[in-house]
């Protein structure tokens, strides 16, 4: 899963409603005693690293500390409980919390909370304590739900308190979510992976696949239809291996046509696909629903069938290549993304210009690129690694000049077309807006319209960068 998306200019504010911080939220907290290790009003400060599920998660969380009477606050410095909510995927995602927890070295604030959530708090577990004796939560994905019971402890005095199992599917329903998105909402429909790809730390961190019963993901969406949320995406390392555990025993394709035929729902959007389990009924299911959106994550990993073997990725070039021939032979164009890892242990020059050769064939509108990092318990750690850092670097930055040509010619043949834009953010700059494409591409635009935020915007290309198109208007 993409870890970031590309929003192209830093200029434009992403306007954020707090959809579901009124009302109900609202009238519990004032309910509740918000309690803190000195009695004082509580306050948590949380911050996120990693990818769209880990956003998502942080979403639960929020709404799990609001409904026991906590205000979020921007600053550390501000919070009674602080929370880092971390990704294990490389090393260096892996790194920013030990230098987020370093800032409190020394000076420990014995009233504050410190804890740490997600990826690496399931992977290093009650090691973190050695490392950060003055964090007090360590706690995996799935034991969120259980979070208001360790506050209760951590606020009562406890010293240490953990949330460790990894294979529940409690996480998938909590009370309340807090959603920072107001145009977008996510929302889990499968936890884990089963799949162990030889470099991932995945199916540790987020423990084996479950999926969520469709009879609940459907009645989230229409609550979220409710809520005014017109745009949805589903989420799931692998999503598209979703398995319906209720008697419906729907296919991912069903439940994406259920979750499209939601009244209010415009659009739907789903990341990320294993090729292996992108078939037929997919591409059909898009073909016979336009509200599902004109775009598919792809991860590829690698061009060479002897570096897809050895990071068990479980299918060949060929094989990726006819599901992208399925996807090409679609009746409307669908754009799609991948992520390639580079430097792999024991990558030739010739596998790498493999990768190289099949960006030019299936010339992907998008491309997350990452260098080879070993991580802890992963197979491949046990791999000779002797490409040195600066070859990686090489191979990277090879990479990113193709796709960027790529790109960049792909979004020239679409200047002088309208698209259709979900508008979600508002430039400084009068008359400045921007927002995504059916196919996920990000369009910045002029408009003389008063209020363009959160409404279906159509935008004709007038130019186009790399990353992104420029456009106006069509009232
Ligand atoms: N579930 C998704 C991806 C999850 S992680 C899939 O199967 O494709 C997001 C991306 O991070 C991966 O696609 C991969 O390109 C990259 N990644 C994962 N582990 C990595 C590692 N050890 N080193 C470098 N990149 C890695
Ligand atoms: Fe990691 Fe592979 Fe699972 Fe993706 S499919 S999360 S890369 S193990
Ligand atoms: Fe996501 Fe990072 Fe965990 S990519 S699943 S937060 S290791």
């Amino acid at each position: 899963m993409a870890e970031t998306f590309h929003v192209a200019v830093e200029t434009l504010t992403s306007a954020v409603r707090p959809v579901e911080t009124g009302g109900e939220v609202a009238a519990r907290a004032t309910a509740l005693r918000p309690v803190t290790r000195d009695g004082a009003a509580g306050t948590f400060f949380l911050e996120t690293f990693g990818c769209q599920m880990n956003d998502h998660d942080s979403e639960k969380v929020a709404g799990v500390l609001i409904s026991r009477g906590y205000q979020q606050v921007e600053k550390p410095a501000d919070a009674s409980v602080i929370l880092y909510n971390t990704c294990s995927i490389r090393e260096k995602a892996a790194q920013k919390v030990f230098s987020r927890l370093g800032e409190f070295r020394g000076s420990p604030d014995e009233r504050k909370i410190i804890g740490v959530l997600g990826c690496v708090a399931q992977q290093e577990g009650e090691d973190i304590f050695k490392r950060a004796p003055w964090v007090s939560l360590v706690c995996g994905s799935a034991s969120y739900r259980k979070l208001p019971e360790m506050l209760e402890r951590l606020e009562a005095g406890d010293r240490r308190v953990t949330g460790l199992d990894n294979d529940t599917d409690e996480t998938f329903e909590t009370e309340v979510t807090r959603r920072d998105n107001p145009f977008r909402a996510f929302l889990t429909i499968i936890e884990g992976c089963d799949k162990a790809c030889a470099y991932c730390v995945v199916p540790f961190t987020r423990g084996p696949e479950r999926s969520r019963g469709s009879d609940s993901v459907l009645r989230e969406v229409r609550e979220l239809a409710e809520r005014g949320y017109s745009e949805v995406q589903l989420l799931g390392q692998t999503v598209n291996s979703y398995a319906d555990p209720t008697h419906r025993k729907m296919k991912f394709s069903e439940l994406l046509l259920a979750v499209a035929a939601v009244p209010g729902i415009r659009r739907v959007r789903y990341t990320t696909s294993h090729p292996r389990d992108f078939s037929a009924d997919i591409v059909a299911a898009m073909d016979a629903e336009p509200k599902l959106c004109e775009h598919v994550h792809l991860p590829v990993q690698s061009g060479s069938n002897e570096i897809l073997r050895a990071m068990a990725r479980t299918y060949s070039r060929e094989e990726y290549l006819e599901k992208i021939a399925m996807i090409r032979g679609a009746r409307r164009e669908i754009s799609i993304t991948t992520d390639v890892i580079v430097g792999f242990p024991g990558e030739t020059e010739k596998e790498f210009q493999e990768t190289l050769s099949l960006l030019r064939e299936v010339r992907y509108d998008a491309l997350f690129a990452f260098k080879y990092s070993p991580r802890p318990n992963t197979p491949s750690l046990a791999l000779h690694d002797p490409i040195p850092e600066e070859e990686k670097s090489r191979r990277l930055a090879d990479l990113q000049a193709v796709q960027r040509q790529i790109q960049s010619a792909r979004h020239q043949t679409m200047v002088g077309s309208t698209m259709e834009v979900l508008v979600s953010g508002k430039s400084r700059r009068e008359n400045r807006w921007s927002g995504h494409a059916s196919s996920n591409r990000v369009l910045n635009f002029t408009s003389s319209a008063a209020d363009l935020l959160g409404t279906y915007a159509n935008v004709r290309v007038t130019d186009a960068g790399p990353a992104s198109l420029i456009g106006e208007h069509v009232l």
